[in-house]
């Protein structure tokens, strides 16, 4: 090596198609307002970047409401879990690995076809009827397909790991990545992951910035992959 040359890339698995999804949906009210969640959408888009990072061809689905940095990856917008859902059962067959961080809603309004389009406070007391949204990634699990599906849980701290292995065998996931609440627009994580083998991997430097813990997690990412469909 010459004294200008630039050092070598990372070795890296060979690359893989990543299907990263994040941010929160809208779910609408009236055609003015919307339901929608906490979620900042950068934990995802730093898994993306990541990604980027080590070679892999990179789709992000992004939710309303999220500013996206420059990225070499592919983009699409999604607003309601509906259209995400449109998205990812076209996606979904043509990626290998799959790391659902958006957060979907649980719940949305039952909209009356009949109802004005924008709700007026002078109409009085309005009471909003909530149904529950289909699971996306349970969903996903029922399509024939030998890729890795990889959740995301955040819950309470006192019941994280207990809820994140709930989920993990619910939703037929290969891994979950377990967060506590207090991730929810903070520039640290203190996450975990869980595989369906029962591992439970945590960054050795503890808690961090998401795109340290991102940078940290591709790579464990690409391994189970790999060890799936070497099997
Ligand atoms: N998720 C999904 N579809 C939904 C809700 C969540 O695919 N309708 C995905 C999220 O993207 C995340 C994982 O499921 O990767 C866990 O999300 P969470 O909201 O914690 O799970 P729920 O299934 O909603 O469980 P609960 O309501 O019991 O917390």
């Amino acid at each position: 090596m010459t004294p200008d040359a630039p050092p070598d890339p990372p070795s890296i698995s060979p690359p893989i198609r990543l299907l990263v999804t994040t941010g929160p949906t809208w779910e609408p009210v009236d055609d003015v307002r919307y339901l929608g969640n906490r979620s900042s959408g950068r934990m995802g888009l730093e898994i993306a970047q990541a990604a980027v990072e080590r070679g892999h061809e990179t789709t992000v689905l992004v939710g309303p409401g999220v500013r996206i940095p420059p990225i070499d990856a592919e983009i699409l917008r999604f607003r309601t879990a509906d259209d995400l859902d449109t998205i990812l059962r076209d996606r979904w067959p043509r990626n290998d690995l799959l790391v659902m961080a958006a957060a979907v809603a649980d719940h949305r309004p039952i909209r009356d076809p009949a109802a004005p389009r924008k709700l007026r406070r002078g109409d009085g007391p309005l009471t909003l009827e909530l149904e529950p949204v289909p699971d996306l990634l349970a969903g996903l699990a029922s399509i024939p397909h030998p890729g890795t599906r990889v959740g995301f849980a955040l819950e309470p701290r006192e019941t994280l790991e207990n809820s994140a292995r709930g989920k993990l065998v619910r939703k037929t996931l290969h891994a979950i990545v377990a967060n506590p609440l207090e991730t929810m627009e903070s520039d640290h994580v203190d996450g975990r992951v869980i595989t369906e083998d029962g591992r439970d991997l945590r960054p050795p430097s503890g808690p961090g910035p998401k795109p340290e813990f991102a940078r940290w997690l591709v790579p464990i990412l690409e391994d189970l992959h790999a060890a799936r469909a070497a099997e």
